[in-house]
Protein backbone atom coordinates (compact mmCIF):
# COMPACT_ATOMS: atom_id res chain seq x y z
CA UNK A 1 0.00 0.00 0.00
CA UNK A 2 1.48 3.18 -1.05
CA UNK A 3 -0.58 4.94 1.36
CA UNK A 4 -0.37 4.54 5.67
CA UNK A 5 -1.39 5.77 8.44
CA UNK A 6 1.92 7.26 9.69
CA UNK A 7 2.01 10.68 8.68
CA UNK A 8 -2.33 11.21 9.66
CA UNK A 9 -0.38 10.72 13.56
CA UNK A 10 1.72 13.67 13.48
CA UNK A 11 -1.37 15.61 11.93
CA UNK A 12 -4.16 14.51 13.73
CA UNK A 13 -4.30 17.11 16.61
CA UNK A 14 -4.61 19.80 14.02
CA UNK A 15 -6.38 17.82 11.34
CA UNK A 16 -10.23 18.87 12.08
CA UNK A 17 -9.57 22.41 13.01
CA UNK A 18 -7.48 22.92 10.16
CA UNK A 19 -9.86 21.58 7.47
CA UNK A 20 -13.07 23.52 8.74
CA UNK A 21 -10.89 26.93 9.05
CA UNK A 22 -9.80 25.81 5.55
CA UNK A 23 -13.50 25.32 4.36
CA UNK A 24 -15.58 27.92 6.00
CA UNK A 25 -17.01 24.92 7.76
CA UNK A 26 -18.12 23.43 4.15
CA UNK A 27 -16.38 20.49 4.68
CA UNK A 28 -18.47 19.60 8.19
CA UNK A 29 -21.92 21.20 6.15
CA UNK A 30 -20.84 18.26 3.76
CA UNK A 31 -21.04 15.26 5.85
CA UNK A 32 -23.65 16.65 7.60
CA UNK A 33 -25.50 16.37 4.73
CA UNK A 34 -24.50 12.92 4.11
CA UNK A 35 -26.73 11.50 7.25
CA UNK A 36 -29.77 11.64 5.37
CA UNK A 37 -28.64 8.68 3.17
CA UNK A 38 -28.41 6.47 6.08
CA UNK A 39 -31.49 4.03 7.24
CA UNK A 40 -31.74 2.46 10.33
CA UNK A 41 -30.61 -0.75 11.31
CA UNK A 42 -28.34 -0.49 8.27
CA UNK A 43 -24.31 -1.69 8.46
CA UNK A 44 -22.12 1.48 8.13
CA UNK A 45 -18.29 1.70 7.14
CA UNK A 46 -16.49 4.74 7.11
CA UNK A 47 -13.36 3.97 5.72
CA UNK A 48 -10.24 6.44 6.38
CA UNK A 49 -12.50 7.87 9.37
CA UNK A 50 -9.61 10.03 10.53
CA UNK A 51 -11.03 12.43 13.52
CA UNK A 52 -14.75 11.07 12.95
CA UNK A 53 -16.54 14.11 13.15
CA UNK A 54 -18.92 12.61 10.04
CA UNK A 55 -19.13 8.99 12.06
CA UNK A 56 -19.80 10.87 15.25
CA UNK A 57 -22.72 12.61 13.59
CA UNK A 58 -24.20 8.93 12.41
CA UNK A 59 -23.73 7.52 15.65
CA UNK A 60 -27.27 8.79 16.76
CA UNK A 61 -29.46 7.39 13.89
CA UNK A 62 -29.42 3.76 14.70
CA UNK A 63 -27.17 2.00 12.38
CA UNK A 64 -24.39 -0.58 13.06
CA UNK A 65 -21.27 1.29 13.21
CA UNK A 66 -17.93 0.70 11.92
CA UNK A 67 -14.88 3.00 11.37
CA UNK A 68 -11.63 2.28 10.14
CA UNK A 69 -8.25 4.08 9.95
CA UNK A 70 -5.18 3.31 10.14
CA UNK A 71 -3.78 6.26 12.21
CA UNK A 72 -3.80 5.00 16.07
CA UNK A 73 -3.75 9.16 16.88
CA UNK A 74 -6.79 9.79 14.59
CA UNK A 75 -8.65 7.22 15.73
CA UNK A 76 -7.90 8.47 19.63
CA UNK A 77 -9.17 11.42 18.61
CA UNK A 78 -12.41 9.82 16.82
CA UNK A 79 -13.03 7.44 20.21
CA UNK A 80 -13.00 10.80 22.27
CA UNK A 81 -15.95 12.12 20.19
CA UNK A 82 -17.28 8.90 20.28
CA UNK A 83 -17.21 8.88 23.99
CA UNK A 84 -18.32 11.96 24.24
CA UNK A 85 -21.35 10.97 22.59
CA UNK A 86 -22.05 8.03 24.70
CA UNK A 87 -21.77 5.70 21.67
CA UNK A 88 -18.26 4.74 22.30
CA UNK A 89 -19.49 1.12 23.12
CA UNK A 90 -22.07 0.85 20.24
CA UNK A 91 -18.98 1.53 17.76
CA UNK A 92 -16.88 -0.96 16.33
CA UNK A 93 -13.20 0.32 15.46
CA UNK A 94 -10.48 -1.05 13.23
CA UNK A 95 -6.70 0.33 13.36
CA UNK A 96 -5.78 -1.37 9.68
CA UNK A 97 -4.82 -0.96 6.45
CA UNK A 98 -8.12 -0.32 4.39
CA UNK A 99 -7.52 -3.19 2.28
CA UNK A 100 -6.82 -5.62 4.82
CA UNK A 101 -10.48 -4.77 6.07
CA UNK A 102 -12.26 -7.57 3.94
CA UNK A 103 -16.31 -7.82 4.02
CA UNK A 104 -17.36 -8.20 0.56
CA UNK A 105 -21.49 -7.18 -0.20
CA UNK A 106 -21.65 -6.66 3.67
CA UNK A 107 -22.17 -3.02 4.14
CA UNK A 108 -25.37 -1.14 3.16
CA UNK A 109 -23.13 2.16 2.87
CA UNK A 110 -19.40 3.07 2.92
CA UNK A 111 -17.99 6.16 3.95
CA UNK A 112 -14.86 7.80 2.25
CA UNK A 113 -14.87 11.32 2.76
CA UNK A 114 -11.52 13.24 1.84
CA UNK A 115 -9.50 9.47 1.77
CA UNK A 116 -9.72 8.65 -2.12
CA UNK A 117 -7.55 11.79 -2.83
CA UNK A 118 -4.86 10.95 -0.64
CA UNK A 119 -3.53 8.21 -2.96
CA UNK A 120 -2.28 8.11 -6.18
CA UNK A 121 -4.64 7.55 -8.96
CA UNK A 122 -3.32 3.57 -9.89
CA UNK A 123 -3.62 3.04 -5.61
CA UNK A 124 -6.86 4.97 -5.79
CA UNK A 125 -8.28 2.99 -8.81
CA UNK A 126 -7.62 -0.45 -6.28
CA UNK A 127 -8.98 0.73 -3.18
CA UNK A 128 -12.57 2.37 -4.99
CA UNK A 129 -12.62 -1.11 -5.86
CA UNK A 130 -11.56 -2.65 -2.64
CA UNK A 131 -14.51 -0.53 -1.27
CA UNK A 132 -17.56 -0.77 -3.77
CA UNK A 133 -16.98 -4.67 -3.34
CA UNK A 134 -17.98 -4.36 0.67
CA UNK A 135 -20.90 -2.37 -0.32
CA UNK A 136 -24.61 -4.82 -0.91
CA UNK A 137 -25.93 -4.73 -4.21
CA UNK A 138 -28.67 -1.83 -3.76
CA UNK A 139 -26.47 0.04 -1.55
CA UNK A 140 -24.12 3.05 -1.33
CA UNK A 141 -20.73 4.70 -2.00
CA UNK A 142 -20.31 8.13 -0.40
CA UNK A 143 -17.62 9.92 -1.28
CA UNK A 144 -16.84 14.09 0.11
CA UNK A 145 -14.40 15.36 -1.62
CA UNK A 146 -12.48 18.37 -3.75
CA UNK A 147 -14.97 19.17 -6.37
CA UNK A 148 -13.55 18.07 -9.95
CA UNK A 149 -13.29 21.75 -11.80
CA UNK A 150 -15.89 22.41 -14.21
CA UNK A 151 -16.93 25.77 -15.95
CA UNK A 152 -15.20 28.60 -17.46
CA UNK A 153 -11.46 28.82 -17.80
CA UNK A 154 -11.50 31.26 -14.55
CA UNK A 155 -14.12 29.23 -12.36
CA UNK A 156 -12.11 25.56 -12.97
CA UNK A 157 -8.63 27.95 -12.35
CA UNK A 158 -9.80 29.39 -9.18
CA UNK A 159 -10.99 25.79 -7.76
CA UNK A 160 -7.35 24.14 -9.31
CA UNK A 161 -5.81 27.08 -6.62
CA UNK A 162 -8.03 26.23 -3.99
CA UNK A 163 -6.91 22.58 -4.17
CA UNK A 164 -3.42 22.86 -4.42
CA UNK A 165 -3.42 25.14 -1.44
CA UNK A 166 -4.70 21.54 0.77
CA UNK A 167 -2.48 19.56 -1.75
CA UNK A 168 0.88 21.09 -1.16
CA UNK A 169 0.12 21.93 2.78
CA UNK A 170 -0.34 17.81 3.35
CA UNK A 171 2.26 16.93 0.89
CA UNK A 172 4.98 18.38 2.68
CA UNK A 173 3.80 16.44 5.42
CA UNK A 174 3.70 13.06 3.59
CA UNK A 175 0.23 13.07 3.77
CA UNK A 176 -0.63 12.96 0.03
CA UNK A 177 1.10 12.27 -3.52
CA UNK A 178 0.75 15.51 -5.49
CA UNK A 179 -2.16 14.46 -8.32
CA UNK A 180 -5.17 16.70 -10.30
CA UNK A 181 -8.48 16.58 -8.67
CA UNK A 182 -10.14 13.09 -8.98
CA UNK A 183 -13.49 13.08 -10.92
CA UNK A 184 -14.69 9.94 -9.50
CA UNK A 185 -17.79 8.93 -11.16
CA UNK A 186 -15.48 8.15 -14.55
CA UNK A 187 -14.21 5.52 -12.47
CA UNK A 188 -17.28 4.07 -11.00
CA UNK A 189 -18.36 1.62 -13.96
CA UNK A 190 -15.37 -0.62 -13.83
CA UNK A 191 -16.22 -1.04 -9.84
CA UNK A 192 -20.54 -1.63 -10.71
CA UNK A 193 -21.25 1.93 -9.05
CA UNK A 194 -23.72 4.47 -10.95
CA UNK A 195 -24.12 7.83 -9.86
CA UNK A 196 -27.18 8.65 -8.25
CA UNK A 197 -27.07 12.20 -6.72
CA UNK A 198 -24.33 15.19 -6.22
CA UNK A 199 -24.50 17.63 -3.62
CA UNK A 200 -22.24 20.75 -4.25
CA UNK A 201 -20.69 22.97 -1.38
CA UNK A 202 -19.16 26.46 -1.99
CA UNK A 203 -16.92 28.37 0.09
CA UNK A 204 -18.24 31.59 -0.63
CA UNK A 205 -20.95 32.79 -3.18
CA UNK A 206 -18.22 33.88 -5.38
CA UNK A 207 -16.40 31.17 -5.62
CA UNK A 208 -16.61 28.19 -7.71
CA UNK A 209 -17.72 24.48 -6.37
CA UNK A 210 -15.24 23.28 -3.76
CA UNK A 211 -16.48 20.11 -2.97
CA UNK A 212 -19.34 17.73 -3.79
CA UNK A 213 -20.76 15.07 -1.55
CA UNK A 214 -21.68 11.97 -4.11
CA UNK A 215 -23.79 9.07 -3.55
CA UNK A 216 -23.18 5.99 -5.60
CA UNK A 217 -25.48 3.47 -5.83
CA UNK A 218 -23.82 -0.40 -6.25
CA UNK A 219 -24.97 -2.45 -8.89
C1 LIG B 1 -7.28 13.16 4.63
S1 LIG B 1 -7.68 12.17 6.01
C2 LIG B 1 -9.46 12.14 5.97
C3 LIG B 1 -10.06 11.86 7.30
C4 LIG B 1 -11.59 11.91 7.39
N1 LIG B 1 -12.24 10.96 6.54
C5 LIG B 1 -12.10 13.30 7.13
O1 LIG B 1 -12.90 13.48 6.22
O2 LIG B 1 -11.72 14.20 7.87
C6 LIG B 1 -7.24 10.57 5.45
C7 LIG B 1 -7.30 9.48 6.53
O3 LIG B 1 -6.98 8.23 5.94
C8 LIG B 1 -6.15 7.49 6.85
N2 LIG B 1 -5.36 6.51 6.07
C9 LIG B 1 -4.25 6.73 5.34
N3 LIG B 1 -3.84 5.60 4.72
C10 LIG B 1 -4.74 4.64 5.07
C11 LIG B 1 -4.87 3.27 4.75
N4 LIG B 1 -4.02 2.68 3.91
N5 LIG B 1 -5.89 2.57 5.29
C12 LIG B 1 -6.76 3.18 6.14
N6 LIG B 1 -6.70 4.48 6.48
C13 LIG B 1 -5.69 5.21 5.95
C14 LIG B 1 -5.31 8.54 7.53
O4 LIG B 1 -4.78 8.08 8.74
C15 LIG B 1 -6.32 9.69 7.68
O5 LIG B 1 -7.00 9.62 8.91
Amino acid sequence: MQHSGESYDRLAWLYDAAANLYSGGQIHALKASQISELQPGGRILYAGVGGGEDAVLAANHHVALTVLDASPAMLERAAVKFRAAGAEDSIEVICSDVLEHERPAYYDVVVANFFLNIFTEPTMKIVLAHLARMVKPGGKLLIGDFSHPKGRLTARTLQRMYYSLSMFTFWLFGGTPLHPIYDYPQYFAAVDLQTRSVRQFRVNALFPVSFEAITAEKM
